[in-house]
């Protein structure tokens, strides 16, 4: 599975990047405001910065309109992917991405019936919001379960991008349910790597191996 930062803060994905387990980024309307920076600088920075898809987020809601926002976007670097909403104009642009051989990632997706939709249109990506959908009551794993169903029975090349994760847990779930990709707050990923009984069994290794007087280099 693609592990995605889903943050615009370039100095958290330089952290990140050190791990070397960051394929890619995701941005949104939100996330490029909170970093406070010109779309167009960060978006840039963050393309050299991983080698990987990184998701820039279209701000129009027609669709050619989209289109010409979204050209611009991937003119920046080769691995910007359009990020679209999931409305009618923003499936016809991403059939027009599509036909132009430009990545996208459909985003705002809470339904099957619209992942199906995304993938007739070509996208590259789909994103369904597992957490803003649990945070309605619903079950939000269970959407990339049937989306997953739905792409295996017609071979649909989509991937599935899980989005709007909140904790491990999720990104467990998601792998579980078989995405393709998982975007991650940053939080999320450091917390991936932990466990309590890791940490007690190397502070006991560690003890025990400084009893033996040894060293190894
Ligand atoms: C990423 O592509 C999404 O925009 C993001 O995961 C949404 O997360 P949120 O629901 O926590 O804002």
């Amino acid at each position: 599975m693609l592990l995605f930062a889903d943050t615009a803060d370039t100095k958290v994905l330089a952290e990140l990047k050190e791990t070397g387990l960051i394929d890619g980024v995701t941005t949104n309307p939100t996330i490029i405001a909170k970093s406070g920076r010109n779309m167009f600088e960060v978006i840039k920075e963050i393309c050299e910065l991983i080698d990987g898809p990184i998701s820039a987020e279209v701000a129009a809601t027609d669709a050619p309109t989209m289109i010409k926002e979204g050209e611009k976007l991937a003119a920046i670097a080769s691995n910007v992917v359009i990020k679209v909403p999931l409305t009618i104009e923003g499936l016809k642009a991403t059939k027009e991405f599509s036909a132009q051989g430009l990545m996208t990632n459909v985003t705002l997706c809470f339904s099957v019936n619209q992942a199906l939709l995304a993938a007739k249109a070509g996208a590259t990506f789909v994103s369904p919001f597992v957490g803003r959908l649990d945070d309605q009551g619903a079950d939000g794993m269970q959407l990339i379960h049937d989306i997953r169903q739905v792409y295996d029975n017609y071979d649909f090349d989509t991937e599935i991008l899980a989005a709007s994760l909140r904790n491990t847990s999720h990104i467990a779930e998601a792998a579980l349910a078989g995405a393709d990709c998982a975007t991650l707050p940053p939080q999320a990923f450091k917390d991936m790597f932990k466990h309590p009984l890791t940490d007690k069994g190397l502070e006991t290794f560690l003890a025990d191996w400084a009893k033996t007087g040894q060293s190894i280099l």
